[in-house]
């Protein structure tokens, strides 16, 4: 029995952040009293090694769904091999106004304008401190919306130097579309100003804790062939621990008679799918092998994950995929491995 599929129509009748809301909460309820594993048993499989970390499946959750580390431990019951935490800022921000978040069942997609709401890095640590969980966790920081983009240097080096200890990996997400300018730190001398003074704090941090946390940049689906070079270039010269490709698009072409098509803010699902897997195979063909991907975007089952890897991903991460599809589909992608 598919307990997600009864229970979809009725999230489904619920306006989409009352639906995210109460589904972590029955998470949590159902991690509390045991009942996770019974209902979603976790598959072995042989573990992927990169980044000098060991994750114990390819399966990853991705960015945005736990902003806050407020459902580590329910969420790892499901079975991943490992958890993005995140997007955190310095300081605790609420967010775009509502409606910020929006389904579109007919195209397994969602468009959100979230805009980083969130509790702030200290709660965030706070939550980590009290987990149990104690596999691979990946910390994601961004900016505050009111930090001016040229100052973004200095949100994301506080976000690093907080998040060091905590973190199994960090990610710098640069690809947001909800944050005013944020992409632009994709771009040109902007990318390289910002990762060269991350990896030189890393480099810092690494004596001071005495423990090598890699860092991630994390990419947008909507770049071109010459930018995605540009990108790869820059990982490996700063080497860059890691990519994750990709964030939500602003394209509209695969939903472009919808109703919602105007809604500003990012696509995800399965109208991404085919973008982000260019961005994957790009990257792969540039990288090289030198710098693990970690593919994200329209992964809705078992062969859109099989796709992913085939282009040169290391590891993938879901989320729209679990609204659509329910947990299951984390099993169903180790399963197929
Ligand atoms: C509601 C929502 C919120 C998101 N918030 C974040 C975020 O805070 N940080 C981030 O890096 N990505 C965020 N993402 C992007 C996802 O992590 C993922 O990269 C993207 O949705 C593509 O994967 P998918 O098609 O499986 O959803 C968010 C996505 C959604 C749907």
């Amino acid at each position: 029995m598919n307990l997600y599929a009864l229970l979809r129509p009725l999230l489904f009748s619920l306006d989409p952040e009352t639906a995210h809301d109460v589904t972590l909460k029955a998470l949590k309820a159902g991690y509390a009293s045991r009942l996770t594993p019974l209902l979603y048993p976790v598959t072995a499989c042989e573990a992927v090694n990169i980044m000098g970390l060991s994750f114990k499946n390819p399966v990853g959750l991705a960015a945005g769904l736990d902003k806050n580390g407020d459902y580590i431990d329910a969420l790892a019951a499901l079975g991943f091999g490992f958890i993005e935490i995140g997007t955190v800022t310095p300081r605790p921000q609420p967010g775009n106004p509502k409606p910020r978040l929006f389904r579109l069942p007919e195209h397994e997609a969602i468009i959100n304008r979230m805009g980083f709401n969130n509790l702030g890095i200290d709660h965030l640590l706070e939550q980590v401190k009290h987990c149990k969980y104690n596999s691979i966790l990946g910390i994601n920081i961004g900016k505050n919306a009111d930090t001016p983009i040229e100052n973004a240097t200095d949100d994301y080096l506080i976000g690093l130097r907080k998040a060091y200890a905590a973190a199994s990996y960090v990610t710098l997400n640069i690809s947001s579309p909800n944050t005013k300018n944020l992409r632009q730190l994709q771009q040109g001398d902007e990318i390289k100003k910002l990762i060269s003074a991350l990896k030189e704090e890393q480099l810092k941090l690494q004596q001071e804790h005495g423990k090598y946390v890699p860092l991630v940049l994390k990419i947008a689906p909507d770049l071109n062939h010459a930018e995605i070079n540009h990108i790869a270039e820059l990982l490996v010269e700063f080497a860059i621990d890691g990519v994750i490709a990709t964030n939500t698009t602003i394209a509209r072409t695969a939903i472009s008679t919808h109703p919602l098509a105007n809604e500003t803010g990012g696509l995800s699902g399965a109208p991404v799918k085919d973008q982000a897997t260019f961005v994957v195979q790009e990257l792969a063909k540039h990288l090289n092998g030198r710098i693990p991907i970690i593919a994200a975007g329209g992964i809705l089952n078992a062969a859109d994950a099989q796709e992913k890897l085939h282009a040169g991903a290391s590891l993938v991460q879901v989320y729209s995929g679990l609204i659509y599809r329910g947990p299951q589909l984390i099993n169903d992608i180790v399963n197929s491995l």
